[in-house]
């Protein structure tokens, strides 16, 4: 039929198979493969039943996503599917691996569908802004009810097989092999003589269910959850119309509101970190095949805040690890930290019982460097002191077996000093781990001068393996991540400092789609930390670079923030919403008056561009040095560890959006007000001159 697309009769049974890898997308190349195979299957008159079966790891994955924003080629998805529901002769679709989006929307297409027992179905489009634009908002609702398509469209979560059985998404659970399971399946069809049972036929409005008020309660769900994304409402619009009009206006109407979606901004940045995430699993220069170290058996040195959250990241992977402390209560205190946050998890229901004690059971507390013998991977992350790290990292040396990794969770010592501590640099290397490490996503992994190809291939993989988004970054204070996060928080305090309030500032960030506004953000990790950056800052800075005052003046008054009830905001025991701070107005009046400001009113406009384009401008020079590989790895970790709007795409590609001369223009105008802050990054002067982007960029 077509390279990806065959065709094979056994007996009255047409074999379709896909063969697309790496995950059978469908692509033109396999829409019209699958279209004509159909085709041949429906003419074939020895032909009883078609079986649809995919090689590789998995079912089809979903429609090209490469596709998106290039002319569209026929056949088009939605006329493939249709073409199948037609055909006159029963067909089952065999699932396995991940049937999502159009994947699964072909499998709808098909008139009976079996899934392998460890395989997923779902419809994601909503996470790269769209919704399912071929028959699944009107199929899936006919199969599993308004209810649950609702949930699954909304969500773009994908289910487990046996959930899928429960709401009839699929007929029927298998193990072992593919081809054979739906070829059994198809003659248990011929011989109980069931014919072609069409999706489309079916009737998504049930007597007894109202699905109006299903719809109504989802778009109040989402106007609260997922303020400022353009799909969801329009998933819900389309799900309406599988219950509201018959089948080929339901379709039309979904084929309406897909097309709105494909051409929103939204849609093209999420696509692009789509392959961002991928992108950053790939480093310049490192072979793939470079080989990786075991790492089975893992220490962490040092059981606080941040330790104990690594420790749990593994024991979460099935990973034994030991945490070491300075002393028995430490080591205890440790243990009870990691316990304690097990069960809140258990508490609201997120973790049952017996996960957490197997969980548990993994993790052990140890206070003896020579219990560290045998580990094929330590993590540091005592207190972010160079001192404290050298006797560390000294001992580690001494004890650890040869090629174990030593890792430092450092967020701003200079990883070459701490392997210089060492005599194996080669098999030192960061991984930053951001706070709560057991629930973030990003890890920033620090390549060192003299760290070898394959510790870092390792760290690569320790990352997958935890499931995080790990991205590769140079030495430098603050990596990528905290070294932007500081010219925002300092321009957000700034802001302050001229005239806005904090519920202006974070409401502006948030209503541009912040997951939180910097100034609560500060008061979570706590005001003393950026206090005593301060102190050092104020020694160490040129006089031109100015600095705020406002943080001083709240540190000295004993509001650290969260931990005291009290910073930019306040606290009530027990809630961790920010409250205006009734007492802070004379403190922002203060600060404003020694910095010789008169207060003014600011723009959310304004306020957005001061603190935006600090994250842009600093990220420019990121790249430019080389810490970053590239601009998209800057945007994954703004999008996974800082609450960056993922339909905004990151820092960077939201400043491609506006136009690099645009950002220039404006960070020129903040330089001439505001100073040696602002002086604008090179590489920016550089792109914007020549008419280039941050993704251009290659080094020239
Ligand atoms: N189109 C094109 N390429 C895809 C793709 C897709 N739908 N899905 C994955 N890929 C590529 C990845 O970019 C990656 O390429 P690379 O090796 O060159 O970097 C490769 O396939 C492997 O992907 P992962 O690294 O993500 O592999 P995993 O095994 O970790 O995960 C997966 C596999 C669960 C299928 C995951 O890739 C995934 O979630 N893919 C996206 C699924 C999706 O969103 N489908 C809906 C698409 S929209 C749609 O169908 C519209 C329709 O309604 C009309
Ligand atoms: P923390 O103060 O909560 O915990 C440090 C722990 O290390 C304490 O329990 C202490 O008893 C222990 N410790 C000190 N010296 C030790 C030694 N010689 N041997 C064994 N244990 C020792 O500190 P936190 O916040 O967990 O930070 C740890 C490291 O992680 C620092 O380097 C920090 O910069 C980094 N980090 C912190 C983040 C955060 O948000 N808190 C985020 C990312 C990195």
């Amino acid at each position: 039929m077509s390279e990806v697309v065959s065709l094979e009769r056994r007996g009255p049974i047409a074999v379709i198979t896909v063969n697309n890898p790496p995950v059978n997308a469908l692509g033109q190349a396999v829409r019209e493969g699958l279209q004509k195979s159909f085709a041949a299957a429906e003419a074939d008159a020895a032909v009883q039943a078609v079986v649809l079966v995919c090689e590789g790891n998995t079912f089809i994955a979903g429609a090209d996503i490469k596709e998106f924003g290039k002319p569209p080629m026929a056949p088009s998805l939605p006329e493939v599917i249709e073409g199948l529901e037609a055909c006159s002769k029963p067909s089952v679709a065999v699932i396995h691996g991940t049937a999502l989006g159009g994947g699964l929307e072909v499998a709808l297409g098909c008139h009976y569908r079996i899934a392998r027992k460890d395989s997923q179905v779902g419809l994601p489009e909503v996470k790269l802004g769209l919704l399912p634009g071929a028959g699944g908002t009107q199929r899936l609702p006919r199969v599993a009810g308004v209810a649950k398509a609702l949930d699954m469209i909304v969500s773009g979560a994908p289910i487990k097989a046996a959930e899928a059985l429960q709401f009839n998404i699929v007929d029927e659970l298998f193990e072992g092999d593919l081809r054979e399971a739906g070829i059994a399946y198809a003659q248990k069809l011929i011989a109980e003589g069931r014919g072609a049972r069409r999706t489309g036929e079916q009737s998504a409005a049930l007597e007894g269910v109202d699905n109006a008020a299903l719809v109504a309660a989802k778009h109040a769900e989402v106007a609260k959850r997922m303020r400022g994304l353009f799909s969801p409402l329009r998933c819900i619009a389309a799900v309406e119309a599988s219950f509201s009009l018959p089948l080929s206006e339901g379709l039309k109407r979904e084929r309406e509101l897909f097309t709105e979606c494909l051409s929103s901004p939204q849609r093209a940045a999420l696509v692009y970190s789509f392959f961002s995430e991928r992108q950053a699993a790939k480093v310049e220069g490192l072979d793939p095949k470079t080989p990786t170290r075991a790492f089975d058996k893992v220490a962490v040195i040092g059981g606080g805040t941040m330790g104990v959250g690594i420790a749990l990241s593994f024991a979460n992977a099935g990973i034994p690890v030991r945490i070491l402390e300075i002393s028995s209560e430490a080591r205890d205190k440790a243990m009870e930290r990691a316990s304690g946050t097990y069960a809140a998890s258990v508490k609201r229901g997120s973790l049952t019982q017996d996960a957490m004690d197997k969980r548990m059971a993994l993790v052990t507390g140890v206070t003896d460097y020579a219990d560290l013998a045998d580990v094929d991977l330590v993590i540091e992350a005592v207190f972010e002191d160079m001192g404290v790290k050298q006797k560390v990292f000294e001992q580690l040396d001494a004890v650890c077996k040869p090629g174990a990794i030593l890792a430092s969770n450092t967020s701003s010592l200079d990883l070459n000093v701490i392997a210089g501590f060492t005599k194996r640099p080669q098999d030192v290397v960061g991984l930053h781990f951001f706070s709560p490490a057991n629930v973030m996503r990003l890890l920033e992994v620090v390549r060192a001068e003299k760290t070898s190809d394959e510790v870092l291939a390792t760290a690569l993989a320790i990352g997958k393996k935890l499931k995080k988004v790990s991205v590769v970054v140079g030495v430098c204070d603050g990596f990528v991540g905290n070294r932007m996060v500081f010219q925002y928080g300092r321009e957000s305090e700034f802001l302050l400092e001229e005239g806005a309030t904090p519920e202006q500032v974070d409401g502006a960030l948030k209503d541009f789609g912040m997951a939180m506004g910097p100034t609560a953000m500060r008061d979570l990790s706590g005001l003393d930390i950026g206090w005593s950056i301060r102190k050092r800052q104020r020694q160490e800075l040129p006089a031109e670079y100015k600095l705020p005052v406002l943080l001083d003046k709240l540190c000295e008054a004993g509001w650290l923030g969260q931990k005291t009830g009290k910073g930019f905001f306040v606290y009530e025991a027990g809630n961790r919403n920010p409250q205006p701070n009734p007492d802070l107005q004379p403190l922002l009046e203060a600060a404003s008056r020694e910095q010789g400001i008169e207060r003014r009113q600011l723009s959310a406009e304004y306020i957005i561009e001061r603190t935006i384009y600090a994250l842009i401008n600093e990220g420019a020079k990121i790249l430019e040095e080389g810490i970053a590989q590239r601009a998209s790895d800057i945007d994954v970790i703004y999008l996974n560890g800082y609450g960056f709007p993922a339909y905004r795409g990151g820092p960077m590609f939201y400043a491609e959006q506006i136009g690099l001369d645009k950002v220039l223009a404006r960070i020129q105008e903040f330089h001439a007000e505001h100073g040696a802050w602002w002086k604008p990054a090179p590489l920016l002067v550089k792109l914007a001159s020549e008419g280039r982007t941050f993704s251009d960029w290659n080094g020239q």
